[in-house]
């Protein structure tokens, strides 16, 4: 048990170890063991492991096989602390691309995944998997946050687009990337393989699907002219299984709409639209006894579950998302193990009280296989 946050984030940034081949072995083992219990074929964990001794003993490192690389990616979503959506653990979709070496091949497996997972609409909770981080292979990175994101631009008049993206907007411009200084410009990818430079990779138009904002009671909610973008998939954690550091790893599910309308779309460091919402709706909003936030709040959420629904895009509300967390913790249970999580990240941004998710403490130990966070800092220019 971690009895802080600041240690379960320290424990949630660990940096991808190089692990020594002991501790290698170590984890592998503990890995197989449990992936073959879990896959009813324990027989097998024996054979396996002596392979995996000898790759080591060779080459430094062992290879998973496609079954293992599976569940091992399902098992790392099952141990995501922060993740309210894992309930679908086991329907996760993995694609191997472990033999994609260049920058280019990473990008368009990016594109095949984008594709893959928005599925017109019904979006498939899907991860591509690159090369892990071993002496044997060049580590590959994404320095993109995700796979889809605005771009944000600091003006003189103060800053258009995602601010959440500022920095990374202006390092893709450090290296050649011109953007149109618009609220809503899809950012390319940069990827980056070993040591050589990264490269941008501007993403094909049609690959941008995006929702328009409108409100099934207030007309004016669209002419707020906000948009976002269909499948959230991140792409700047570590996915460790077995010892082994996939440092790219683009993952997604589909939206829970306070994501957008609670966070993306409200917060003041980010869209920062709930003043302009609050004055539609009539309100002063220098007072704060109306509630004015706390109804612009509600319309706002309102419009992107309404919105997503008419555009055919998969999205889940919190009320729905939070039940099926509590039929997760149930399942968990049913088959033995202990369900491990993050309560500040867990509770929804909006009528938090009304969930069970608040009346619960969770236990904050961080597992493997799991995700972590890597070093921010983008490349020096
Ligand atoms: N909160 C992030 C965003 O608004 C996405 C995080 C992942 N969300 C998800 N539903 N899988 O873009």
């Amino acid at each position: 048990m971690f009895d802080s946050l600041a240690q379960h984030e320290a424990a949630l940034t660990q940096p991808a170890a190089e692990y020594s081949p002991t501790e290698l072995r170590e984890r592998a083992s503990t890995f197989i063991e449990q992936c073959y219990d879990e896959l009813g074929k324990r027989e097998a964990v024996d054979d396996r492991l002596a392979a995996i001794e000898r790759e080591i003993s060779e080459t430094g490192t062992y290879t998973q096989t496609t079954e293992e690389l599976t569940h091992g990616a399902r098992m790392a979503w099952r141990n995501s602390n922060r993740c309210i959506g894992r309930l679908f653990w086991q329907s996760l979709d993995v694609l191997d691309e472990r033999d994609c070496e260049s920058a280019e091949s990473v990008h368009e497996a990016c594109c095949r995944h984008i594709e893959y997972a928005r599925n017109d609409g019904d979006i498939r909770p899907t991860i591509t998997i690159f090369q892990p981080d071993t002496p044997t292979t060049e580590r590959v990175r994404i320095w993109n946050d995700q796979l889809l994101r605005y771009a944000g631009y600091e003006t003189d008049d103060g800053i258009v687009g995602d601010p959440g993206q500022c920095e990374f907007t202006a390092y893709c411009q450090s290296i050649g990337w011109e953007g149109d200084g618009g609220r809503f410009d899809p950012l390319p990818h940069v990827i980056q393989v070993g040591d050589s430079e990264p490269e941008l990779f501007e993403l094909p138009e049609e690959l941008f699907v995006e929702v328009p904002i409108s409100h099934p009671d207030y007309e004016w909610v669209a002419d707020l002219e906000l948009r976002w973008y269909d499948v959230p998939i991140i792409s700047n954690m570590r996915l460790e299984i077995g010892g082994l550091n996939y440092t790219a790893a683009p993952f997604n599910g589909w939206y829970m709409g306070t994501e957008i309308g609670a966070r993306n779309f409200a917060d003041e460091d980010r869209y920062d639209m709930l003043s302009a919402v609050g004055e539609r709706l009539g309100y002063d909003t220098s007072k704060n006894r109306s509630l004015w936030k706390d109804e612009a709040l509600v319309v706002l959420n309102q419009a992107v579950l309404h919105s997503y629904n008419k555009a055919g895009v998969k999205i889940v509300d919190h009320h729905t998302a939070t039940d099926q967390f509590a039929q997760f913790e149930q399942n968990e249970q049913r088959d033995g193990r202990s369900v491990t999580g993050d309560r500040s990240w867990l509770v929804p941004p909006m009528s938090s009280a009304t969930t069970h998710v608040f009346d619960q403490s969770y236990d904050t130990t961080v597992r493997t296989p799991g995700f972590f966070y890597m070093q921010e800092s983008l490349p020096d220019r």
